[in-house]
């Protein structure tokens, strides 16, 4: 049955939801500050590159079922449920997050809540959040709201199918008009068979930090074994792809390369690594601080490689394939492939960027670099090209075409993705991180 919902915060995860909401037959109001998203999302725009996003939201506002507003209204009175997706970045200078974007979005609800409406926090935070978020509205308000926690699993470049068919809805509640209402939203997705877990919050909140942390440590394993790989003449990927057909392993989140990065996994090992500690129990997660420097590593590795392959680096061209933090997205939050652009930069390279999207982006946010939409002449006199993201584009590319413009053929394969004998049969050295490739190909 059709509900009214708000949906504050229209960033990533919030604009998705909310299309998503408005896709399940919901009636959606979206609250977004920032004019200029406010203003896209209005037009029938995406802010960000996400596929399938643009057309799923043409239909809804032909359907006529979602709207988008700076404030709250008297309309958000009528809302049954309020969810929040605001970010909750890492703080400057500390592993903890940021949670002030929750408290503004539940100030500015407060006058506008009914006391038997729902609201359903969606956005990653520190245990204890959704504690500290209900006394603070209670003592507003002047009664105990319904208040949930509803995390959110999506990834970016598959958003909305993530979000139309999870692998599992997870909800945290204290009281039953909160699940009640969360049976409802999400049932047109339930009677899909999707698997419904009600817990308390405090697991809630831990699951999605807990899920994250797990993926985070999953890419790092792997990474780590590179590291010896790479100094032992082994080959990781064909080590991922032993040890992930034991189906306990699994083959997924097993590819070595320059890392994970994006607006999620790196803040938040870090954000649970300041919690724990908070907690007292910092030495649970320590592990997690070898995650991150493992990750941060692999993105050394390449200017090490680079150097050892040309010498000082100073006034070299080196080509990098690829922004994005991965492929199908513009986000550049935390990209490793910046990263690694940034080191050899500081290395005295003279770098030049490449991405099928993001350049817009790239020129916005880092003006330090070249960049070139036309990959041919991107790679013009390139002395070593870097795949740092691993875009359909250059998984396709053809070796020879680029082999003719680059000045040395030297390959710095940063993401395992690229056929290494075609490359190899058209000239080019290629080193992948953790496989011995100067002689083995795939
Ligand atoms: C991640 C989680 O996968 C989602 O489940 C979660 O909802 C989301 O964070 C979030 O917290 O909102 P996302 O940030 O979109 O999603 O990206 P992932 O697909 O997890 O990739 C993260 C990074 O890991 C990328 O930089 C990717 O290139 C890297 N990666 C991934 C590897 O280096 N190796 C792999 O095997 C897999």
């Amino acid at each position: 049955m059709a509900m009214k919902i708000t949906v504050i915060g229209l960033g990533y995860l919030g604009a998705t939801h909310a299309i998503a909401m408005a896709e399940l037959g919901h009636e959606v109001i979206g609250i977004e500050p920032n004019p200029k998203r406010l203003g896209d999302l209005q037009n029938g725009l995406i802010p960000f590159h996400e596929p399938g996003l643009p057309e799923a939201l043409q239909k809804v506002l032909e359907k006529g079922n979602i709207k988008f507003k700076e404030n709250h209204d008297e309309e958000s009175f009528e809302a049954d449920m309020h969810f929040l997706c605001v970010g909750t970045p890492q703080l400057p200078g500390s592993y903890a997050a940021n949670t002030e974007y929750l408290h503004a979005a539940i100030d500015a609800l407060a006058p506008y809540l009914r006391e038997d409406a729902v609201i359903a926090g969606k956005s990653t935070v520190p245990v204890g959040t959704a504690a500290e978020l209900t006394a603070a509205l209670a003592a507003k308000v002047g009664f105990v709201p319904h208040l949930a926690w509803n995390p959110e699993f999506l990834r970016e470049g598959t958003a909305l199918e993530d979000s139309l068919r999870p692998d599992r809805i997870v909800i945290g509640v204290n009281d039953e008009r909160s699940e009640e209402l969360l049976r409802k939203v999400y049932e047109p997705i339930t009677d899909l068979g999707t698997p419904f877990l009600v817990t308390d919050i405090p697991t809630a909140e831990l699951v999605k930090v807990a899920a994250n942390s797990f993926l985070a440590t999953k890419i790092s394993f792997i990474n780590a074994m590179a590291e010896i790989a790479e100094v032992s003449g082994a080959d990781a990927v064909k080590l991922a792809e032993a040890i992930g057909y034991d189906e306990r392993i699994g083959n997924k989140f097993l590819r070595n390369g320059i890392g994970f990065g994006g607006g999620c996994l790196p803040k938040d090992i870090r954000a649970f690594m300041a919690r724990a500690e908070q907690l007292g129990v910092g030495s649970a997660v320590d592990f997690l601080e070898d995650v991150d420097q493992v990750n941060l590593r692999r993105r050394n590795r390449v200017v090490e490689i680079a150097q050892s392959e040309l010498g000082s680096l100073s006034g070299k061209k080196v080509l990098v394939l690829g922004a994005a933090f991965k492929p199908d997205s513009d986000d550049l939050r935390d990209s490793p492939a910046i990263a690694v652009a940034k080191l050899l930069l500081a290395a005295g390279a003279n770098v030049m960027i490449h991405d099928p999207i993001s350049l817009e982006n790239v020129n916005a946010q880092h003006p330090e670099f070249d960049t070139e939409q036309d990959l041919l002449a991107a790679a013009q006199g390139a002395e070593a090209v870097v795949l740092a993201t691993e875009w359909r584009e250059y998984r396709e590319l053809n070796p020879a075409h680029i082999g003719a413009v680059v000045a040395n053929r030297l390959l710095i394969e940063g993401r395992n993705a690229l056929p290494v004998a075609d490359w190899q049969n058209a000239g080019w050295r290629v080193i992948a991180l953790g496989r011995n490739v100067h002689a083995a190909a795939n």
